[in-house]
């Protein structure tokens, strides 16, 4: 592995988001870092799968797709869902970006700490955000009739809920979802992000897409390259009334979807009970990943419904820290939230993955949280995670809650001589 600083340092330079894991392997040298940091489900593809993939592999890459109706055409009668109800597009990024283009004319409301394209593809056009704070007392949790309030203070024209929540994995009832999409009828659009609810089990019917079709300004937004854990190939779509899902159909750019993304879908029918498994295994791991993590000392794990598990770290711990010792060291990648607005750096979302990986990184973090003595990961002065987002604004409200705040505990810890043996790292 090549040495600790070279690659933590992409940490630095790439601080609007984590690395690509492609970055890090080639950093690393080598095979990449366990990875808890993109969620993805590692149950699917099955390995048949990924092997027919491989032998097709010239041929996806020598041809040109068809086009993105054909595919899309397949994925609804897979999916059992009328044809004009949905657009696809690469990555369900590619469909934020859209929504906010055409669908959104001055204000976006959304929960945060969220997915941060959510806030910052708005602002990157000049619109108006308004950030409802997910209060850390509640466990994050979301309260959908305070949350209609703040809208109707703010005036906001659009709202967005992400159902479950990333990166905590809150979640709310569809019985919930549906009175907030009554409670907001008059609104310009309120999109839906699904994007993990298949990896909920809280109910057997948990979807708003069937009601989406039917009501004038609602779209469910999912992503594909969650569900089957393929996020390299870019694939997603969106579900809402034939005018609204054609509107955005009609701005997507010709050839938007890849081959590989076309194989994929046509290779769907045929796996359905696969994937179905992987969900199941997906569920099961969230337990007992969830068990082995709350057993660890001061560390608290919010329930999620999603393939991650957001946890907030032990008292005057340093997630940035964590972070680059569990790579550099154990080589385990995780996703570290200081950049995110309303999480910090003492919260750490991890994805779900099969037990022997989970029981690397409890060991992993029982060395790097408790061996040092207390204050083990507890920062440098001036090591606070530096978010850039490319936007002015966006840098300076982050600016503002992150990064100087860590700066201030690494100095009350060491003046009160806390830092056990010494090392404060
Ligand atoms: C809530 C949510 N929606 C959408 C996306 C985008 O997914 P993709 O563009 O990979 O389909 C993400 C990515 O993490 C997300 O967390």
């Amino acid at each position: 592995m090549a040495p600790a600083g070279n690659v933590t340092s992409l940490f630095r330079t790439t601080a609007a988001h984590t690395p690509s894991y492609a970055a890090l392997t080639r950093e690393s040298e080598g095979d990449g870092p366990t990875d808890f940091c993109i969620p993805c489900n590692p149950y699917f593809p099955s390995p048949a799968m990924f092997d027919e993939l491989s032998v097709r592999l010239r041929e996806i890459l020598t041809y040109y797709p068809s086009s993105a109706d054909t595919i899309t055409a397949e994925l609804c009668a897979v999916l059992g869902l009328p044809a004009q109800c949905l657009a696809m597009g690469n990555g369900s990024t590619e469909l934020i970006t859209w929504i906010d283009h055409l669908l959104v004319r001055e204000s976006l409301a959304v929960p945060v700490p969220t997915f941060g394209r959510w806030t910052d593809q708005p602002m990157e056009t000049g619109k108006r955000v308004d950030m409802f704070p997910l209060p850390e007392a509640d466990g994050f949790a979301l309260d959908p009739a305070a949350y209609v309030q703040f809208i109707r203070t703010r005036g906001s024209r659009v709202a967005v809920l992400c159902n479950p929540n990333n990166p905590d994995g809150g979640y709310q009832p569809r019985r919930a979802v549906l009175s907030l999409l009554d409670a907001l009828q008059d609104l310009d659009l309120v999109v839906v992000d699904e994007s993990f609810l298949e990896f909920s089990d809280a109910e057997t019917e948990p979807s708003v897409v069937q009601d989406a079709m039917l009501r004038p300004n609602v779209i469910v937004l999912r992503s594909l390259g969650k569900n089957f854990g393929l996020h390299g190939v870019r694939f997603g779509y969106l579900v809402a009334n034939p005018a609204l899902a054609g509107k955005v159909r009609a701005a997507l750019p010709k050839w938007n979807l890849n081959s590989f993304a076309e194989t994929v879908v046509f290779m769907l029918k045929e796996h359905g009970r696969e994937y179905a498994e992987s969900l199941h295994l997906v569920r099961r791991d969230r337990i007992e990943m969830s068990r082995l993590l709350s057993a660890l000392p001061g560390l608290t794990v919010y329930p999620s419904q999603g393939n991650f598990l957001f946890v907030r770290l032990p008292v005057g711990t340093d997630g940035t820290t964590v972070r680059d010792r569990l790579l550099t060291e154990h080589r385990i990648l995780v996703r570290e939230c200081g950049n995110k607005i309303g999480s910090s750096s003492r919260f750490l979302r991890l994805v779900v993955r099969p037990q022997p990986d989970v029981l690397r990184l409890v060991a992993g973090l029982e060395q790097v949280l408790y061996e040092g003595g207390r204050g083990a990961a507890v920062p440098e002065p001036g090591q606070g995670a530096r978010y850039s987002s490319g936007t002015a604004a966006v840098d300076r409200l982050v600016g503002s809650t992150n990064g100087a705040g860590l700066v201030g505990l690494a100095a009350q810890i060491r003046s009160a001589g806390l830092a056990g043996r010494g090392e404060v790292r």
